[in-house]
Order: C-alpha cells, then sequence, then structure tokens
C-alpha cells in the first residue's frame, strides 16, 4: 500500500464500517503528509494530546496559508460570526468562560445536574413511543430526537416551539454530510440555507425576548451575565447557540448508536448494564475511546512552524488530529482492540483535550449514560438487523445512518 492512498482512504466510504485497521497502518507514519498543499495528519496518542495543548496550534482558519476546498472544515457553515470553537484565546477564553457560567464548569456541572429528572422523562417518552413495534430504527426514533429535544429545554426553547426548532435542525444537520456540502445547488443545501435564516430569527426573537425578561435558562445567562467577562453580544449569542446546537447534535446521535451497536456485539456488558446500572459511567467512558464520535479534529493550523518526530510542518499548514487512531495506540492503552469498560485507566481523546476539549461533556456523558441504561431495561431481547449497519458519510462525526433492531416488545 503506498502512502498517497492513506489520506484517501480517510475520507473514503469503504473504510467507514471499520476504520481502526487504516488507522493502526496510519501510526505508522505518525506525521503523514502526502499532497501538495494537503494535511500533515497526526495518529499517535501522545503526538496528538501534545498538539491539543499547544499555543502555537490554532483553530481559527484565517491562519491556513490555502484554505482552499477542504471537503472536512467549516462544519458550521452558517454565515454567522465564528463561534468560540473557531477562535484562539483570548476571545474563545472569555466567552467560554461566559458560556460555562451557565452550563457550569465540569467540576461542578449544576445546570446538568438539574436536568437529570427532565433528560429520563425525555427518554422514557422516547421509549414509549415505540408502542408494540416489533422492529424499531434506533437511530431515527430514539438517538436523533433525543439530543436536539435536550438542547431545546437547555437553552429554553418554549415547548410548543420545539417541532418547528426540530423542523429547521433536521435540514441543517443533514447538510453537514461531505456528501452532500460539495453541491451548493444540491436540494439539501438549499433547505439547510433556508433552515438557516428561519432559524436565526427565531433564536434573534428569542434572544431579544429574553434581554427584555429573563428567565431561567441558558439564553437569558448568556444575554444577562455580569461576570467579570460581561455579557455576549446578540451575534455572539446567536453563534454560541448554533454552536451548542449543531456540536451537541450529531455527537451525541453517534455516541449513543455506537454505544448500543457495540454493546449489542458484546453482549455480556449489555446483560451487566442492565443488572448494573453503576457501570454505565465506565461503559461510556470506554465507548468515548472505543467508538469516539468524532473521529478527527480538522480545523487546526501551525501559526509557526513545528518540528515533530523529525518532520518540519510550515508555518499555515492544516493539521489533522485522528483522535480515534490516538485512543487505540497501543503505546498508551493495553490491548486496545479490545472493548473492555473494566479499564482502570480511561484517559481517552474522545471529547478533545486543552482548551477547546469538549464543552458539553457533561451533558453528553449523562444523556448516553441515560439512554443506554433505559435502552438496556426496556428492550425486550434486542437483536441487530444486519452488521455492520449502514454508515454516514461523514468521516469526522462517524456512525449509523440506521439501527434496526428486532425487538420482542418495550418492557
Ligand atoms: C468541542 C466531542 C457533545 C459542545 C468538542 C471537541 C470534541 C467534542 C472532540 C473538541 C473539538 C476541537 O478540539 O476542535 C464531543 C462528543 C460529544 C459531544 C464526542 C458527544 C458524545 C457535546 C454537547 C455539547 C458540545 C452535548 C453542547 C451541549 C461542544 C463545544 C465545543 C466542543 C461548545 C467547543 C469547545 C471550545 O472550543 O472551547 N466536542 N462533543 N459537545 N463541544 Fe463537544
Amino acid at each position: 500500500m503506498t502512502h498517497a492512498s492513506l489520506l484517501r482512504r480517510i475520507t473514503d466510504f469503504s473504510s467507514r464500517a471499520d476504520p481502526y485497521p487504516l488507522y493502526e497502518e496510519l501510526r505508522r507514519t505518525p506525521v503523514l503528509h502526502e499532497e501538495e498543499g494537503g494535511p500533515y495528519v497526526i495518529s499517535s496518542y501522545y503526538d496528538i494530546l501534545g498538539l491539543l495543548h499547544d499555543p502555537r496550534i490554532s483553530s481559527d482558519a484565517t491562519n491556513l496559508i490555502a484554505p482552499g476546498a477542504d471537503e472536512l472544515s467549516d462544519p458550521e457553515a452558517t454565515g454567522l460570526p465564528p463561534s468560540f470553537i473557531r477562535l484562539d484565546p483570548p476571545e474563545h477564553d472569555r466567552l467560554r468562560r461566559i458560556a460555562n457560567g451557565s452550563f457550569g464548569p465540569p467540576h461542578r456541572p449544576r445546570r446538568i445536574d438539574s436536568m437529570r429528572g427532565e433528560l429520563r422523562r425525555i427518554v422514557t417518552e422516547l421509549i414509549d413511543g415505540i408502542g408494540d413495534a416489533r422492529r424499531i430504527d434506533l437511530v431515527d426514533q430514539f438517538a436523533y430526537p433525543f439530543p436536539v429535544t435536550v438542547i431545546c429545554r437547555l437553552l429554553g426553547v418554549p415547548r410548543e416551539d420545539e417541532p418547528r426548532f426540530r423542523a429547521w435542525v433536521d435540514p441543517i444537520v443533514a447538510a453537514l454530510d461531505p456528501e452532500s456540502r460539495d453541491n451548493p445547488e444540491a436540494p439539501v443545501q438549499r433547505a439547510a440555507q433556508e433552515a438557516r435564516v428561519q432559524l436565526g430569527m427565531y433564536l434573534a426573537g428569542l434572544v431579544e425576548q429574553r434581554t427584555r425578561e429573563p428567565r431561567e435558562d441558558m439564553l437569558s445567562d448568556l444575554v444577562v451575565s455580569h461576570g467579570p467577562d460581561g455579557s455576549m453580544s446578540m451575534m455572539e449569542v446567536l453563534s454560541t447557540a448554533v454552536l451548542l446546537l449543531i456540536a451537541g447534535h450529531e455527537t451525541t446521535v453517534n455516541l449513543i448508536t455506537n454505544g448500543m451497536l457495540t454493546l449489542l456485539r458484546h453482549p455480556v456488558h449489555l446483560e451487566r448494564l442492565r443488572e448494573d446500572p453503576g457501570v454505565a459511567a465506565n461503559i461510556v467512558e470506554e465507548l468515548l475511546r472505543y467508538e469516539p464520535p468524532v473521529q478527527l479534529v480538522p480545523q487546526r493550523t501551525c501559526i509557526t512552524d513545528i518540528e515533530l518526530r523529525g518532520v518540519t510542518i510550515p508555518k499555515g499548514s492544516r493539521i489533522w488530529l485522528v483522535l480515534a487512531a490516538g485512543n487505540r495506540d497501543p503505546e498508551r492503552f493495553k490491548d486496545p482492540d479490545r472493548f473492555d469498560p473494566d479499564r482502570e485507566d480511561l484517559q481517552h481523546l474522545g471529547f478533545g483535550s486543552g482548551i477547546h476539549s469538549c464543552f458539553g461533556a457533561p451533558l453528553a456523558r449523562v444523556e448516553t449514560q441515560i439512554a443506554l441504561v433505559e435502552l438496556a431495561r426496556r428492550l425486550d431481547n434486542p437483536r441487530l438487523v444486519e452488521d455492520p449497519p449502514p454508515y454516514r458519510e461523514n468521516a469526522v462525526l462517524r456512525g449509523p445512518r440506521h439501527l434496526n433492531l428486532d425487538i420482542d416488545g418495550v418492557r
């Protein structure tokens, strides 16, 4: 296998169902650069971790020498100013701190804790909705509607508006898939553009309302925050709201779906979870290592020349950090291809690391734990209809498009 094919194989759909043998090959060339103007691909755990903490690496795309049409760039494409995931300090830190003031810092996730009951209610309603069906698509019927309902409640979207809100979010998320992104004339892209405008106007109205009459929700906190960093401007609130929506959506869908798929392939652990919900936390951490929804972080640029393993990465180059390859690096994890929730040391890269490490991690963890516990408890004798299931095109946000299960009913 020549090197030239490795970069292509990362994005190639045929790698999607099982990309891990490819990542093993990638790790043999820890700094892979195959194409003029193309990315430097980093796949070893310690290199990725180092770069995620390196201030010479920027998340701001304007530092790129050759921005060009990169099929993995700009997954948000909202037309709004960049949100904090695409900014460097000090702007990144200011906006993230304001957002954190509402969300609760990782060691004190107050809003998330207070949402547990609400999350359980949403999950219960979705599972009740399965009714007498004997075949279900876990993606469409459960994993997809769950996180978007949660984000609505978190931001403070009134319940009666949720269906409208979801009708805008669905086409926006559908258009993130690279398959349709290349063609701005595709109906999916046109629908997404229209939905973005509608969603933007709707959110702007809501923000205005919350500025006048703040409530107990995150939008209100963002506009009336009185900490040392002040509050966000209207445009900053809009960018942040859309970021939370997109960043918290496809990722959580895929973690829940990858989770159920992995448990069905390892029925011993599904059985354990059914008997002891206390193992959910470890199962979810191991899933974030073993089948991470964000396979790679493609939005990084060197702001100066960088030496890594004898290779000089020139200023302005794009860097791809293949988190999912680092998570299976045998230099870091013993027996890395084994799904083992009993590992003592689970410092995975599934939520990234450093200043941009996942802001929504406390929420994503609780959502997925509750979802898997309830699915294990309530689905009677679930079986995979096809293995592997059909996957989404997306190489960055990887997960099944459908996960069809046969069940004997709902308990
Ligand atoms: C950042 C993964 C759920 C909000 C990130 C990053 C990763 C990640 C890998 C780092 C990106 C980078 O370094 O450029 C995940 C996974 C999730 C998940 C696997 C679910 C299983 C969520 C949720 C929310 C969220 C539920 C919001 C409610 C964010 C935000 C950032 C981020 C705002 C940017 C942080 C910053 O730039 O400081 N996420 N995420 N994520 N995530 Fe998540």
